[in-house]
């Protein structure tokens, strides 16, 4: 099986993706250090330097190769993939393929996101936390009609990550 975890930037998919695969004897691969280093830079740099429109490209490209071509991993995805090109298509249509939303309120990515906007492309240019908060509300309002999608759907606010490790190994494996 390869379990796709999706969510928004601070959503925990890179933290509870390592230690679920560890817990499970999965592979990890998060998507945005895939490409990194297949492209040997940094995503900010690949946005600041190439763009978006290629950064959605290469994302779609390396997604797709990594979901038809692996097993038993666990697959942290970027907070933008499912909704770029026919990529939540591709998700939910590939034989072998779990996904699960890992859902946060927009309270709890706020808390997380004010003190790490440098390294995010997209907030970055953002001064103010009402400002932030409101891209987060807009930009979630958007992305939700993607990310519901999902197989799954876990609430993480308020949650341990031991208790969503074991949420999400007691139903999918
Ligand atoms: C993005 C999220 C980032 C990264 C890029 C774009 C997005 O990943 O792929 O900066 O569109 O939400 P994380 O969700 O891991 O921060």
């Amino acid at each position: 099986m390869i379990l796709v975890l999706i969510g928004y930037m601070a959503s925990g998919k890179s933290t509870i993706g390592r230690i679920l695969a560890k817990k499970v004897g999965y592979d990890f691969i998060d998507l945005d250090d895939f490409i990194e280093e297949r492209e040997n830079m940094a995503v900010t740099d690949i946005f600041k330097i190439k763009g978006e429109i290629y950064f959605r490209k290469i994302e779609s490209q390396y997604l797709k190769a990594i979901v038809s071509g692996k097993s038993d991993v666990v697959l942290s995805l970027g907070g933008g993939t499912p909704c770029y090109h026919n990529n939540m298509n591709v998700i939910l249509d590939t034989e072998n393929v779990k996904s699960v939303y890992l859902k946060a309120s927009i309270k709890t990515l706020l808390y997380r996101l004010k003190n790490e906007k440098s390294k995010r492309p997209l907030i970055s240019h953002l001064k103010t936390e009402e400002g932030l908060t409101e891209f987060i509300g807009k930009h979630l309002f958007e992305r939700g009609q993607f990310y519901n999608q999902a197989n799954k759907v876990v609430s993480t606010d308020d949650k341990t990550e031991n208790k969503i490790i074991e949420e999400l190994v007691s139903t999918l494996f």
